[in-house]
């Protein structure tokens, strides 16, 4: 299984101008560039002047302990701090040649090309899940009611949850449990066929036979998407990462081919985490 079936009308020429400055940055190979990114809340930086390349096809995790800046670094790449008061960023994201911070940018268009799962389950609580899952298709203006039915079927089979609910689509999202309610924000997160995928510890509430089905889906889509995902767990990483970033304190301390970050890793704090010695 790749990406679905089921192919959205396609995203149209960028409705708003590059980035002048992006011309400094080859982003041939890069799908996105997050550059001197520090991000503050009432002034105290939790990131700090974090610059990650982000390679097109492949699966990037950040792993670090608790509070270091993971989830709130992930978020700069979705500009979901706009929403967040007392939240601060400064340097540049690029995704592909765009300035994600740029005041062209239409926010719309740019949420249809980076998906997001959350550390917490989230899915509109006053609707179905078959509502949940189309809600992003919706919003992009997607009607045809056959179209809706096969991505919502075809996200719902990627995210493993199609068996359990397919007979009850019309049920409130909030009757499903955790695990599954995270499944369905899997499955949310696929239906608007993102390039980019954000993932904040999605398997943190799964058992392990979904979060084994889950690492089979991230592997799987890969071939399509960007990836970059937050876990705790590092057998996590190495199993479904090509490139890893060890955070501490707000600082991205380590940042290599994950292999090489678990086997050869250059830094001390580096090796003192991933043998588990603190966190
Ligand atoms: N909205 C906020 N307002 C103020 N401080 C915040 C806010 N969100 C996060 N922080 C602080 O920023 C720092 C980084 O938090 P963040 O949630 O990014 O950590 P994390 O690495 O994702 O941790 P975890 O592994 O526990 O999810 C922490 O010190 C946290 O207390
Ligand atoms: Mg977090």
């Amino acid at each position: 299984m790749t990406a679905l079936t089921t192919n959205l009308p396609s995203i149209e020429a960028s409705p708003f101008t590059p980035s002048e400055s992006s011309s400094t940055i080859d982003t041939n190979k890069y799908k996105m560039i997050a550059e001197n990114v520090t991000v503050s809340y009432s002034g105290i930086d939790a990131v700090k002047n974090v610059t990650m390349k982000f390679k097109e096809k492949s699966v990037t995790a950040l792993i670090g302990p608790s509070g270091c800046g993971k989830t709130t670094f992930l978020r700069c790449l979705n500009r979901m701090h706009d929403m967040t008061k007392n939240a601060k960023v400064t340097g540049k994201v690029m995704i592909d040649d765009i300035d994600l911070y740029s005041k062209e940018i239409d926010p719309i268009y740019h949420r249809r090309k980076v998906g997001m799962v959350f550390q917490k389950p989230n899915p509109f609580p006053t609707m179905s899940i078959y509502d949940n899952v189309t809600a992003g298709l919706r919003l992009n203006g997607v009607r045809d009611k056959k179209i809706l039915d096969e991505i919502v079927e075809d996200s719902l089979k990627m995210a493993y949850l199609w068996d359990e609910v397919k007979n009850d689509l019309k049920k409130s999202a909030i009757e499903l449990s955790g695990g599954q309610q995270q499944r369905l924000c899997i499955a949310r997160a696929l239906a608007i066929q993102p390039e980019v995928l954000l993932m904040d510890e999605p398997a943190s509430a799964l058992d392990p036979i979904a979060t084994q089905k889950i690492e089979e889906t991230i592997i799987d889509l890969k071939n399509d998407y960007t990836i970059i995902i937050v876990t705790h767990n590092m057998q996590q990483a190495i199993r479904v990462s090509d490139y890893t970033g060890f955070m501490y304190l707000g600082d991205l301390i380590e940042f290599r081919e994950t292999k090489k970050l678990f086997t050869d890793p250059k830094d001390e704090l580096t090796a003192k985490y991933v043998q588990g010695h603190f966190g």
